[in-house]
């Protein structure tokens, strides 16, 4: 294994950015390579069959143009839906984003859970046995809730947020049967751990939030011990089209340490 071989994380967009800031934290020598597909985003409103198409395209193409030593994608859209055929068809090892109901059972006194995430996120299958296996005895409510992607993405490139955009997302679990009980929501997108503070405010003080995020952080550490990192250039951002918003995401990019921009 060359020390110079990349983590590689993948999301639609922007929402890897709040698992690779878990990675930098336990791993800061570690060479990242953070791929955002945005020329399929938004993942959410799309089919089952064109997200697995995607992510498994994508990732083969990037899997032998960067030789990751490790491949994390870092979305729950993509990794609930195609976790399996990726690691079917890539040798490297791969680690997913699943929605974090376990730790979020683990946490709820009153018994009763919001998942927020994306349309495609909340009716997998995946999510259902998690649920089945994890939170058998609690009220799971569920919300798709694609604004707050958009508002992420724009968050990240210096916009102001539409706060009917947050209230939206919170009414959409509040005002289900049960929802007044919650005092747990699962993020199950990772774009919303970037508008936690948002989120929370909103929600009020009654409510936490929990993500997947340090999980995957530890599971990387694991696969990767005894591993040697070193930097034989900087980390960058890969996108899969050009875009003229490059210019305004930058900024919000080197905060996370991706101070170049490449393209597919
Ligand atoms: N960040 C992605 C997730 O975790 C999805 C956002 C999207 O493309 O709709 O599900």
């Amino acid at each position: 294994m060359d020390a110079d071989a990349p983590l590689l994380l993948f999301d639609s967009g922007v929402g890897g950015l709040s698992v690779l800031a878990e990675v930098r934290k336990v791993l800061p020598d570690a060479p990242v390579i953070y791929a955002a597909d945005n020329g399929g985003l938004p993942y959410g409103p799309k089919s089952e069959a064109e997200v697995a198409a995607r992510v498994c395209g994508l990732l083969g193409r990037m899997s032998e143009r960067y030789r990751p030593r490790l491949i994390c994608i870092a979305c729950n859209t993509a990794s609930t839906i195609a976790l399996a055929m990726v690691r079917d068809v890539l040798a490297v090892p791969i680690v997913g984003t699943v929605p974090a109901i376990k730790p979020a059972a683990e946490r709820t006194r009153s018994g009763t859970i919001g998942l927020l995430g994306t349309a495609a996120t909340i009716r997998q299958p995946y999510v259902d046995r998690l649920a089945a296996e994890f939170a058998a005895d609690k009220r799971l409510l569920r919300h798709a809730a694609p604004e707050l992607v958009t508002a992420a993405e724009a968050r990240l490139r210096g916009e102001t947020i539409d706060p009917a955009v947050i209230a939206r997302a919170i009414a959409g679990l509040r005002d289900q049967p049960g929802g007044a009980e919650m005092d747990t929501v699962v993020l199950a997108c990772t774009h919303f751990p970037l508008l936690h503070d948002e989120l929370a405010a909103g929600f009020g003080g009654g409510v936490a939030f929990v993500d997947g995020a340090a999980g995957i952080a530890r599971r990387i550490v694991h696969l990767t011990q005894g591993q040697s990192f070193a930097r034989s250039h900087p980390d960058f951002a890969l996108f899969t089209r050009r875009d003229p918003d490059f210019t305004r995401l930058a900024p919000a990019l080197a905060s996370y340490g991706l101070t170049q921009i490449e393209v597919l």
